[in-house]
Order: structure tokens, then C-alpha cells, then sequence
């Protein structure tokens, strides 16, 4: 980490922040205890360095927001946005997501989950990689309350193809392609994937 993130890290991290891939880490979440209200919780997965993440949690203070990722400097900088924008509504996860969603979030939880540009794998033999897979679609969809939104936005067609047949399938779902929505901030990275003629494609799915 830079020092600028090392020091948001020990200053704010305590605050918004709880390492789940410590050995030491606590059991199922309380969500209301931890956000200090009862609200809707929207999960973000893999935010990287979380510009659309505090642009939406500043843009929606009724909701609660909850951001996972692995990359310690990306939430560090994450934790710099908190601190700018003043933010009460979110809070940082440190770890892998399938075992947050299938050990520490309850069924029939969520108000939503969003996956922006997750890492593509674009070659073949690395398909299996991807985070989009029939068996989280099914585990993601479970922890959606009814109604829940599962939204995912990619720049890879390949992949928008895969997202699209995995949500397809999975019964508990229904939706589909959409109209990028005006409310998912453009970031740089998405203004470099127009930039460089990749079409982005956004999926929003209901859970029934
Ligand atoms: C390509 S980046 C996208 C970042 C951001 N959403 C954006 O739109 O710019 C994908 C992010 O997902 C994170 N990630 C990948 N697999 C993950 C997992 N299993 N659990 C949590 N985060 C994960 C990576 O660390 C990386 O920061």
C-alpha cells in the first residue's frame, strides 16, 4: 500500500472495516448491529478501488451499503472515499465472497447484489475462473430477498454471453439484458473500456 492508503488503513479501517480473512474473524453477520439501523442491504462484489461504490452509497443514504473485495489497497482507497464523502452508509468486507455468502449472510437477505466488471479470464482454458458460475448464481440468488436485484455489468461480450445463460438457467431468477441504467456511475475504467470500442453490457435480474 502507498502511505496515503497505509494511513487511511489504521485510521479508518476499525471504523468501516472487518477482515474476514483473519483466523480470528467473527461468525454470521449482524448487519443492523454493525450499520446501526435496519435497512436495506445491497452487497457490491469486487468494488476495486470503490469509485462507483461511494458515488452510489452518497446517492442513496437509505440503503446500506456492503462492499467485498480481497485487494487491500483497493479498499484502502474505498476507505479515502468514506472519509471525503462522509459516508455512514457503508461498510468494507476483506474477503473471498462465496464463503461470505454461504457462511455469513442469511437466506432471503439482500436487497441486492452488484458485480461490475469482475475479472474477465478471457482465455479459454480460464473460463472456470470466473466468479459468474451456475453454482454462485444459485448461491447469490438464495441470499436475495424476494424481489432482491442482482445486477452485473461487464465490457466483455464473451462473458456478458456467459452471465446471461448462467441467470438464464437459474430458476429463482428473471430478467435479463438492459439499457445501461443511468444511475451505475461511469467510471474511468468503463470510459477507457468505450474509449477502446468494447461494448459494455449491463444484466439486472429479480429474484421471484
Ligand atoms: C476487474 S476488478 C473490477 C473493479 C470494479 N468493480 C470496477 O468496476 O472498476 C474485479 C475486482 O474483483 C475482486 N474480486 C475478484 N474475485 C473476488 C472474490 N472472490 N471476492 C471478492 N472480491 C473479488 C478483485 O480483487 C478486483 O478488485
Amino acid at each position: 500500500m502507498t502511505e496515503g492508503q497505509r494511513h487511511a488503513w489504521e485510521r479508518w479501517w476499525p471504523e468501516y472495516g472487518l477482515d474476514l480473512m483473519s483466523p480470528d474473524a467473527p461468525g454470521p453477520l449482524d448487519l443492523d448491529g454493525w450499520f446501526g439501523r435496519t435497512a436495506p442491504v445491497v452487497l457490491e462484489i469486487g468494488p476495486g478501488t470503490g469509485e462507483s461504490t461511494a458515488a452510489m452509497a452518497a446517492a442513496a443514504p437509505e440503503t446500506n451499503h456492503l462492499a467485498v473485495e480481497v485487494y487491500r489497497p483497493g479498499l484502502a482507497q474505498l476507505l479515502m472515499r468514506i472519509a471525503e464523502f462522509g459516508l455512514t452508509n457503508l461498510r468494507l468486507l476483506r474477503a473471498d465472497v462465496v464463503p461470505v455468502l454461504r457462511d455469513r449472510i442469511g437466506p432471503d437477505t439482500l436487497a441486492g447484489i452488484r458485480v461490475y466488471f469482475p475479472d474477465p479470464w478471457p482465455k479459454r482454458r480460464h473460463h472456470k475462473r470466473r466468479l459468474i458460475q451456475p453454482e454462485f448464481v444459485a448461491l447469490a440468488a438464495s441470499r436475495l430477498a424476494p424481489d432482491g436485484v442482482l445486477h452485473l455489468a461487464t465490457d466483455w461480450t464473451h462473458y456478458a454471453d456467459q452471465m446471461r445463460a448462467v441467470c438464464d438457467a437459474e430458476p429463482t431468477l428473471r430478467g435479463g439484458t438492459v439499457p445501461r441504467p443511468d444511475w451505475r456511475p461511469l467510471t474511468k475504467f468503463e470510459r477507457r473500456a468505450r474509449a477502446e470500442g468494447r461494448e459494455v453490457r449491463d444484466l439486472l435480474y429479480r429474484r421471484v
